[in-house]
């Protein structure tokens, strides 16, 4: 192991040395295996390595389609990168099933995102308010060239408040503001505004008369957006009459109580609710993934909704009232459809393409649709068949490519396992079989 200094400055092939030679060195085939994932086109691994520092390759992921999305009254194939089995067909399935009953219909609950410039004060809070007071015009006013094409395309600074947070942190305070970037993320945008307020902040403090020595001076600790957006919110969902939900009014009934049964479980017991979660995220990380959004972002943002009623809690709910099954999600997607990969990374640009170019908002609608989708197939399967059964037949075939399973085997297997339980060591012997 060896330590290293002006890495960044090596050349890509330098740093592929130095990282083979100590990091590496009993992984004979280290180097074949970083160049194999080099894109031929020189132009297009530049981009790629551009994106980030000290690239040493490509990380690919499978990019696949989900169809038959009736959104709204419009269809959408909904491009999804992910890597685990099963969520692409589970997403088709829940399409195809709710395209026979009316399809997903959508509504924007809210486009707000919120930063905050937080500051200490030692001094008198009516005094702060005052300044406050005084100093908000000029917030604005010094903002003005970062905000001036935002504001052409309909979005700015929506409004900054003073909050006094010293009840729950000594001498604590913050400018909460909040900003609509329309079909940005905003990150850039709503960054460079509250660094702005910031200095705008302690240099107007500095000859503000009543603070009367530096001790009172605000002092910025930090600005920076939050990934919390609460108020960045779309619904989607999906409703039939019961009947629908099975081939007999028995069979549908007992069907929608069991469903009903599970997500009232996930509201209630946070071990279920994560993983429930989890599987709605499966779908949204997919197609924030597709159309080069920060999923980082969207993850942190999504778990706090979930648990801020102080308990964490599912993120879809059902009804089932006068014959009727309603099943909806509400999730805040902060997303964005221009600046950032959406305009560089190739795939993300056709992602995009195949959505109709996408505003944000219809990106936020296309994105809840496709976690609603997650969690109606994954819970119908838990409440029917259990998940393994679907699961371990998309995980097949990883199986049979680890074991380098040759045509004839794969097809084999695949006709053997119709009508056999998928396991690791069930495809094994069967492969030992064919191969004695
Ligand atoms: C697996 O990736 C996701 C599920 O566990 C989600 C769920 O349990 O609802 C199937």
């Amino acid at each position: 192991m060896s330590q290293i200094s002006g890495f960044s400055k090596l050349s890509k092939l330098e740093k592929i040395d130095w990282l083979t030679e100590h990091y590496l060195s009993d992984y004979p085939s280290a180097k074949t295996i970083i160049k194999q994932y080099w894109n031929s086109d020189e132009k297009l691994q530049k981009l790629h390595d551009e994106f980030t520092e000290n690239t040493i390759s490509n990380y690919y992921l499978p990019l696949g389609i989900a169809p038959n999305f009736d959104i709204d009254g419009q269809l959408f194939a909904i491009p999804m990168a992910i890597e685990e089995s099963s969520v692409i067909a589970a997403a088709s399935k829940a399409a195809k099933f709710w395209l026979e009953k009316g399809g997903f219909s959508t509504k924007i609950l809210g486009t707000t995102k919120v930063g905050h410039v937080h500051f200490n004060f030692k001094g008198d809070p009516s005094v702060l308010k005052t300044f406050f007071e005084d100093l908000k015009p000029k917030l604005f006013s010094e903002t003005a060239p970062i905000t001036k094409n935002m504001e052409k395309r309909g979005g700015g600074i929506k409004a900054i408040k003073l909050i006094d947070k010293t009840s729950e942190l000594e001498n604590y305070y913050q400018l909460y503001c909040t900003f609509n970037t329309v079909d940005a993320m905003g990150a850039n945008f709503i960054n460079s505004c509250l660094e702005q307020f910031g200095q705008t902040l302690e240099e107007q403090a500095k000859t503000y008369e009543a603070f009367s020595s530096k001790q009172t001076f605000p002092e910025v600790i930090m600005c920076i957006l939050s990934n919390y957006v609460p108020e960045c919110l779309v619904r989607a969902e999906v409703s039939c009459p019961i009947a629908q939900l099975g081939n007999t009014d028995e069979e549908a009934q007992q069907f929608v109580n069991k469903f009903t049964q599970a997500i009232k479980i996930a509201e209630i017991e946070p071990y279920r609710a994560v993983t429930h979660n989890k599987g709605i995220m499966n779908g949204i990380d997919a197609v924030v993934l597709a159309t080069g959004n920060d999923f980082r972002a969207i993850e942190a943002g999504v778990h706090a909704y979930a648990a801020r009623n102080g308990h964490y809690s599912s993120l879809t709910h059902v009804s089932a009232k006068d014959g009727i099954f309603k099943f909806w999600i509400e999730v805040p997607l902060a997303l964005g459809t221009i600046g950032g990969l959406t305009s560089l990374h190739p795939l993300v640009k056709l992602s995009l393409g195949m959505l109709n170019h996408p505003s944000a908002e219809e990106l936020m609608r296309i994105t809840a649709v496709a976690g609603l989708a997650q969690n109606f197939a994954a819970v119908n399967s838990l409440v029917t068949t259990g998940i393994q059964k679907g699961h371990m037949k998309m995980h097949l075939m990883n199986i049979l490519n680890q074991f380098e399973a040759n045509e004839k085997e794969r097809a084999d297997a695949v006709e053997y396992f119709k009508t056999h339980t998928v396991t690791h060591s069930e495809v094994i012997s069967l492969l030992e079989k064919l191969r004695a």
